[in-house]
């Protein structure tokens, strides 16, 4: 290599490295929609969001039709029926709709979907941390229905096309099917949810209700989440926050480039002496 041609290669370098440090890597767990039944492929803005799926408009997994029909009973979305032992009230009912909300919209979920081998989906949710408030209102504006299982994602009798409670089931109340909210918010789902002690507004937990006027409140507990996993892929639990956090302070291009650039930029220093910065 000339002179020039190596005092460019440590200058292009250089730049990258800076590009590198300013633009962080695309995080695949952020910013991203799980490969299911009806979601976009990517995240975008969608400007009309319908009733509770609304928060979600400048930035969703759903589209239009989507946010409209997780509003009906019986939607074309999954044929599913709430109304499964007597009409769902629609206090109850709307904690529904915002958890098809926040399942179909949310482009804040990366760090909780799970592969699956099912014949209507790739991935799922596994373990969401929801915050403590979402799920206490919920079993609690729920706790007067009934219901025939604690599982609604199998089980049913589906031989009229919709679900139905199978054989030998019978409607209790909520209260004996889900002693608790854990119980609700944990099985209803297979898991999907994990219940926490968390508050909503604490960056820690996954908000099924929130106010659009202020933003996302999703984006920071992903993000969060993702760091978490990066530092400890193993799993999510048991991490002591400083774990990997020195690893992953600097992007990898800035370990690779820069020992190069420097290298390539000191040689020429060394051997033409301070002119050689003239070119620069
Ligand atoms: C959504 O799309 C489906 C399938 O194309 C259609 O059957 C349904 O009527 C649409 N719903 C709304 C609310 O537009």
């Amino acid at each position: 290599m000339g002179v020039a041609a190596e005092m460019r290669a440590g200058q292009v370098l250089l730049v990258l490295l800076a590009a590198s440090a300013v633009m962080p890597a695309k995080d695949p767990l952020l910013n991203v929609c799980m490969d299911a039944k009806h979601h976009k492929t990517k995240p975008g803005p969608e400007g009309t969001l319908h009733g509770q799926c609304a928060p979600w408009k400048d930035n969703a997994c759903c589209t239009a039709n989507t946010s409209s029909e997780a509003h009906k009973d019986q939607s074309y979305l999954y044929n599913f029926n709430w109304n499964h032992c007597g009409v769902m009230p629609s206090k109850c009912k709307r904690h529904f709709i915002q958890d098809t909300c926040l399942y179909e919209c949310s482009p804040n979920l990366g760090p909780w979907i799970d592969q699956v081998d099912s014949s209507w989906r790739r991935e799922r949710i596994l373990h969401v941390p929801l915050c403590k408030e979402d799920c206490e209102e919920w079993w609690e504006d729920c706790k007067d229905y009934v219901t025939c299982k604690d599982n609604w994602h199998k089980g049913w009798n589906w031989a009229t096309g919709t679900n139905r409670c199978p054989w030998g089931s019978i409607c209790r109340p909520f209260t004996q099917v889900f002693p608790e909210p854990k119980d609700l918010c944990e099985k209803i789902w297979s898991n999907s949810y994990k219940y926490t002690t968390e508050r909503r507004g604490s960056g820690r937990c996954i908000q099924m209700w929130f106010d659009p006027a202020r933003g996302n409140p999703n984006v920071v507990v992903a993000k969060y989440y993702a760091w978490k996993k990066r530092s400890s892929p193993a799993g999510m639990e048991n991490v002591t926050p400083e774990a990997g956090k020195a690893v992953c302070a600097l992007p990898w291009p800035v370990l690779v480039l820069l020992p190069l650039a420097l290298v390539l930029l000191s040689e020429r220093v060394r051997s033409c002496g301070p002119h050689a910065w003239g070119s620069l």
